[in-house]
């Protein structure tokens, strides 16, 4: 049976469907690791103008790129599936710890002001969203993004996508199958070109275009630090014949030197036969592994990490 896929307002939050709310979000945690938001609170004039700079930027300063380089490597008339290329066009913003929009080429100083703005929005609800996933979890409010400190505070960036038109999705995937390294993923996407799917029970679910919302998913730090409770969900997006879909999905990462571990409170309730414990490592030495396994299954990433980590101290050898 079909379920439908989960859709959240935020406004119900407020009065007495708060706990009809907090349910809600528990059952998509739960069970698909994905949701959409609505009544998010981000302004719909703020989005509508970021996207129309997104889309002006792609035909300006992208698309000739990309039309360039699937020329060059013959991807336009491919005739056996591509397994190691995406067919999409990206350029990556880092606003936490410090921004580098200031260094991007090619950007207008309004699509700089107007993305800045909607970091810090996407920002702040994120970590709204990470307190009503304590809450959830019985976790003190503020755990979450704790542990994704470090030193130096989260890392959060926003990764701006178009998936361009393409003669052949079956043989090429718009982005290959994989789960996300990081902690809380807010994405907005078009609203008329579809493409984003979730694996639900063997099953590839379309993630429906909605205008305005925002999408939420969990990342692969968010099942560790649960022990596994909530996960990481598989999603990919499919290329497609009627146009090319615009994607500006934000990141909401530990720092890099962060330490990420189970919730100690969330292991007390494990029983003895169920006590796959996840790892402890710090964040960075996680991303190593990812870098080069992304598009593989997650489980050999924490299993890499759960090998008992033998460091040699200098002085020790001497
Ligand atoms: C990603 C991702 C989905 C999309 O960049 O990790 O899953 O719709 N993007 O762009
Ligand atoms: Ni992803």
């Amino acid at each position: 049976m079909m379920m439908n896929f989960p859709i959240i307002s935020l406004e119900r939050l407020n009065g007495v469907e708060r706990k009809d709310t907090m349910e809600k979000i528990k059952d998509a945690c739960e069970n698909w690791g994905f949701f959409e938001l609505v009544n998010h609170g981000i302004p719909h004039d703020l989005m509508d103008t970021l996207e129309r700079l997104t889309k002006e930027h792609y035909r300006k300063c992208m698309e000739q790129r990309f039309k360039e380089l699937v020329s060059s490597k013959g991807l336009d008339a491919v005739e056996t599936e591509v397994k190691d290329i995406d067919w999409e066009s990206t350029f990556h913003v880092r606003h936490l710890p410090e921004s580098n929009i200031s260094e991007l080429p090619d950007l207008s100083d309004e699509y700089r002001k107007v993305m800045k703005e909607f970091s810090l929005r996407l920002e702040k609800l994120a970590e709204e969203l990470l307190d009503l996933l304590c809450e959830n979890l019985g976790l003190e409010k503020g755990y979450l993004k704790k542990a994704f400190y470090g030193s130096r505070g989260p890392t959060f960036g926003t990764k701006v996508a178009n998936y361009p038109q393409c003669p052949n999705p079956e043989l090429v995937k718009g982005l290959r199958a994989h789960t996300d390294a990081g902690g809380i993923i807010l994405l907005f996407q078009d609203d008329t070109v579809s493409g984003l799917q979730l694996l639900k029970d063997g099953e590839w679910i379309d993630v429906p275009p909605m205008r305005h919302c925002i999408v939420v998913n969990l990342g692969d730090q968010l099942e560790v630090i649960t022990n596994g409770k909530y996960k990481s969900v598989e999603h990919r997006v499919i290329a497609q014949t009627n146009g090319t879909r615009m994607s500006i999905a934000s990141f909401y990462n530990p720092g890099s030197d962060a330490v990420i571990y189970p919730a100690p409170k969330l292991l007390e309730t494990e029983t003895e036969e169920n006590s796959n414990v996840y790892p402890k490592f710090v964040f960075e030495e996680y991303m190593k592994i990812y870098a080069a396994l992304k598009f593989h299954a997650k489980e050999p990433r924490f299993e890499a990490l759960k090998a008992p980590n033998v460091k040699l101290d200098p002085i020790a050898i001497v």
